[in-house]
């Protein structure tokens, strides 16, 4: 018999539960009679109306399916905890940092961004890492990726940035030719596809990847005074690929690969954890830098800003039911409980409104009420609406009241914030320097052997370019970037054409 615990779930199950009978029961509970038959009239006649043991049954199953989410429909989730192991209390409140050894429930989701809900988890692809916190001041949800940055820095792009990654809308295929002009395009993503088409571009596993919060946030202290902060979470386990032929071979044989690779770790008791790192920068030293450390699609050198260790993430849990806490969960940026705070970042703000719009659409307004989502009792003005489990009771449902009904209490955000300029559109487009940082990563990161394999993985998708100027254009983004690096893929696809 085969020995992963991925294989076994049935035959574990049914050890624990051995020694109960349990009867078939209608949802609200009442025996059900039957079950192997409809009723019918006579043994050859028709089915009567009044069978609502067979009309539940085949309603529930119309409506098993529920939206899948309109990007990374495709991920594992696990549960564990965070635990702080440095004393950063002169930055933040947050009671995730509060003492050294404090522990917070965590769960964790990873995902690949473009695939749909059936998708092969080893195509290239970047992964998410979202880690929502069970904090007793509410859920703090961090909200990340597998890589530092991202492709576009003004949320406006979103849904044509997505557009271009999913299948062509009258084919219903990968489209290169779209991938590629959209690329070519926005030169702001040259950044994140080098990272997407490096050795990185392919996990081994979600064990053997870093997660990253991207944005810029900022920690908020016991005087309201505010730093600002990256998150950086690097997997114990090691970094480790596959190559893509592997990767391939793997989308072939497993399609669902990480996630049973990590279901299987997790009941083997070998439980995946990740070390977790922030970088720090004054509001003073914001002003100064030479690029706009609120441009989700740049670093913070680790040399100016070096990274601080403060503490261990780690999985000890597989979910009890997949669709009840992995397909019901819901992040979403705007989640952040004080001592925590957003910032500048564009992007960042664009995100704020999408997850819970996002939610009331998948899951219904009460999203927040569906146990993985939020563990507490929410105390508000907010009543009925769909599916509602907790209404409140007969709390006040009005604000002001004069019935003891739930105040406002002071939380520790940050004291108010000056801006001045002139309301406007404004395309960063060309007016933030694209290349330096992607330059960098080719010449100073990638050693020759991992630039050619760069290369070779961007030329194998460009090759599929049909439309010339969308070529001409990908070509000179990359020589933007390093002449060198423009020179190879274009002698790479001059080899591919022969
Ligand atoms: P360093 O020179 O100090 O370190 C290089 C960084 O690159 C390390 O974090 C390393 O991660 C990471 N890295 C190595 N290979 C890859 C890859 N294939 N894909 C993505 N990341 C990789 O970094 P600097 O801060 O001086 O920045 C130099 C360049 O490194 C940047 O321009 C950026 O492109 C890249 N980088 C920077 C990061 C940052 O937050 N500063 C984070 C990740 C990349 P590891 O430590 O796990 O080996
Ligand atoms: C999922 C929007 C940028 C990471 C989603 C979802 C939406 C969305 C609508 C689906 C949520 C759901 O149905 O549960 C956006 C928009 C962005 C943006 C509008 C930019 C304006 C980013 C960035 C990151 C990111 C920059 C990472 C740094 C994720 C992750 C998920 C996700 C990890 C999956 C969450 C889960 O596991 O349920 N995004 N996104 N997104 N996004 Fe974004």
């Amino acid at each position: 018999m085969n020995s992963l615990p991925s294989s076994n779930q049935l035959p574990e199950w049914m050890k624990k539960n051995k020694d109960k009978k349990t009867c078939i029961t209608t949802a609200e509970g009442i025996n059900v009679t039957g079950a192997t038959s409809s009723i019918t009239v006579g043994e050859h006649g028709p089915i009567v109306l009044y069978d609502w043991n067979l009309l539940e049954r085949l309603a529930h199953f119309n409506r098993e399916r529920i939206p899948e989410r309109v990007v990374h429909a495709k991920g594992s989730a696990a549960f564990g905890y965070f635990e702080c192991t440095n004393d950063i209390t002169q930055y933040t409140t947050s009671k995730v940092f509060e003492k050294i050894g404090k522990k917070t429930p965590v769960a964790l989701r990873f995902s690949r961004v473009a695939g749909s809900l059936g998708a092969a988890d080893t195509d290239r692809d970047p992964r998410g890492f979202a880690i929502k916190f069970y904090t007793e001041e509410g859920i703090w949800d961090l909200v990340g990726n597998n890589t530092p940055i991202f492709f576009i820095r003004d949320p406006i792009f979103f849904p044509s940035f997505i557009h271009s990654q999913k299948p062509n809308p009258v084919t219903n295929l990968r489209e290169w030719n779209q991938f590629w002009d959209f690329i070519s395009l926005r030169h702001e993503s040259v950044h994140q596809v080098m990272f997407l088409f490096s050795d990185r571009g392919i996990p081994k596993s979600y064990r053997n990847m870093h997660g990253y919060g991207s944005h810029t946030f900022s920690f908020v202290d016991k005087d309201r005074k505010l730093i600002y902060c990256k998150f950086h979470i690097k997997t114990d386990q090691g970094i480790e690929n596959l190559s893509p032929s592997e990767a391939t071979r793997i989308a072939g044989e497993d399609p669902n690969y990480y996630g049973r690779d990590l279901y299987d770790s997790i009941e083997n008791k070998n439980f995946p954890s990740w070390t977790f790192y922030i970088q720090l920068m004054t509001a003073e030293e914001a002003e100064i830098k030479d690029f706009d450390p609120f441009d989700i699609t740049k670093v913070w050198p680790h040399k100016d800003n070096p990274l601080m260790k403060v503490g261990k993430l780690v999985l000890n849990r597989n979910p009890s039911n997949y669709f009840a806490e992995v397909e019901q969960l819901a992040f979403s940026p705007s989640n952040i409980t004080p001592g925590i705070w957003i910032s500048p970042d564009r992007l960042l703000q664009g995100r704020l409104f999408s997850y819970a719009d996002t939610h009331r659409h998948r899951l219904g307004i009460n999203f927040a009420q569906i146990p993985v989502n939020s563990p507490f009792k929410a105390n508000n003005y907010q009543r009925d609406g769909l599916a509602t489990i907790d209404n409140q009771g007969g709390a006040p449902n009005y604000y002001p009241n004069s019935f003891k009904g739930p105040m406002e209490c002071p939380a520790n955000y940050p004291a108010p914030l000056q801006v001045t300029g002139e309301v406007g559109h404004y395309d960063t487009g060309n007016t933030e320097d694209n290349y330096k940082q992607a330059n960098v990563f080719y010449n100073k990161v990638l050693d020759d052997a991992a630039k050619d394999r760069l290369e070779n993985n961007l030329v194998s998708t460009i090759k599929n370019v049909t439309c010339e100027k969308v070529k001409a254009n990908v070509l000179q983004l990359f020589t933007l970037v390093d002449p060198t690096l423009g020179n190879n893929i274009k002698e790479k696809l001059r080899q591919a054409s022969k």
